[in-house]
């Protein structure tokens, strides 16, 4: 019994559950039980214990933000059925690439609290200060062709999407305030950039040895280095209020477990097509492609079936702009 699942019970019922109960139920002594629950609370969950009642969980107010919260709220089959938190690490995608190369299993979730050596794209880095987002890195072993992976880069994006436009139609909120993807795997509110996406690969010609999609997400408000401040934003902002992060990233990886599955069957980002492009920010719209062989302007159509962005040039002309080669710049502030 992990005490994660006393946690979920506890949080299911709503009530008081007798230790008599959950002992039946886990198959577990009186003491272990006790001694979850302790945990549980150093943890800095609020439990009530009461004699001839039970236990109960008393409001979480309090964000709690690690491994046992994180699977208390998943409901997966094979990805974060293995979780490694890290109150504090240099960066997800490293541990998540160091693990993989020591046989970690598909599914492994890498999530941290802080990072001192987050890593963004293009050599870049990505602010990861402690106690206000998301930092996590999924690592997969997908049997697909080296050439069909980028497409996970995007079901990733997709799936932040989802679990994103949720909690919009949940609070109401107007139209314009909707999650939305710059292609290929930003995710906007507001105008704003909320999270970043850094995927990983290692390979060899016909063979994936392991891919790992590092994913940030701006969650609460905090004061964001100066080169950042026109571009990102958070979603205590765009919401009104914080989400709760492990609630979040299990709801993404659900979303993403699915997409997944469908993915390993078609291989290909056909399915999800529809879906996708009813994020996709640039979608009829105008775009400059800046491709090192000549920047132009043209319509963004939509992706195919490999994730690449189609466009349709003045002279009318489609063509597929590949991730990585070329960047594709809105026309309109950050998008
Ligand atoms: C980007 O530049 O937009 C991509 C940023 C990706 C950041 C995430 S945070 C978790 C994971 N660990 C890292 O070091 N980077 C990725």
């Amino acid at each position: 019994m992990d005490r994660s699942e006393i946690l979920e019970w506890l949080r299911d019922r709503k009530d008081y559950v007798s230790g008599q109960e959950i002992c039946e139920h886990f198959q577990v002594s009186r003491n272990a039980v006790w001694k979850a629950v302790e945990q549980l609370k150093k943890d800095g969950y609020v439990i009530e214990a009461v004699r001839n009642r039970g236990y109960r969980l008393l409001d979480e107010a309090g964000e709690v933000y690690d491994r046992g919260e994180l699977l208390s709220r998943l409901h997966t089959r094979r990805i974060g059925r293995e979780v490694r938190f890290f109150r504090s690490t240099d960066s997800t995608n490293l541990q998540a690439k160091a693990e993989a190369e020591q046989g970690a299993p598909e599914g492994t979730v890498f999530l941290a609290d802080e990072q001192t050596a987050g890593r963004g794209r293009r050599g870049r880095s990505w602010n990861s200060p402690a106690g206000k987002n998301i930092y996590f890195s999924l690592l997969l072993r997908p049997e697909v062709e080296p050439e069909q992976a980028p497409v996970l880069t995007l079901l990733m994006a997709l799936s932040i999407a989802k679990a994103l436009e949720e909690i919009a139609v949940r609070m109401h909120l107007p139209e314009g305030a909707h999650p939305l993807i710059k292609w290929p795997n930003d995710v906007v509110m507001g105008g704003r950039k909320i999270n970043g996406t850094l995927t990983e690969m290692s390979a060899e010609p016909g063979f994936v040895h392991y891919v790992v999609i590092g994913v940030g997400i701006n969650v609460k408000k905090q004061d964001f280095p100066e080169e950042l401040q026109a571009t990102a934003g958070t979603l205590e902002d765009a919401f009104g209020s914080a989400p709760r992060r492990c609630e979040l990233t299990a709801r993404i990886l659900e979303h993403f477990e699915e997409l997944y599955e469908r993915y390993l069957k078609e291989r290909s980002a056909a399915f999800c097509r529809e879906e996708y492009e009813s994020f996709l920010v640039s979608k009829g719209r105008t775009v400059r492609v800046l491709d090192p062989a000549g920047e132009y302007e043209a319509t963004a159509l939509g992706i195919d079936g490999r994730g690449q962005l189609l466009v349709r040039t003045a002279d009318g002309e489609t063509r597929a702009v590949y991730a990585g080669e070329v960047s594709v710049r809105g026309l309109y502030g950050y998008t």
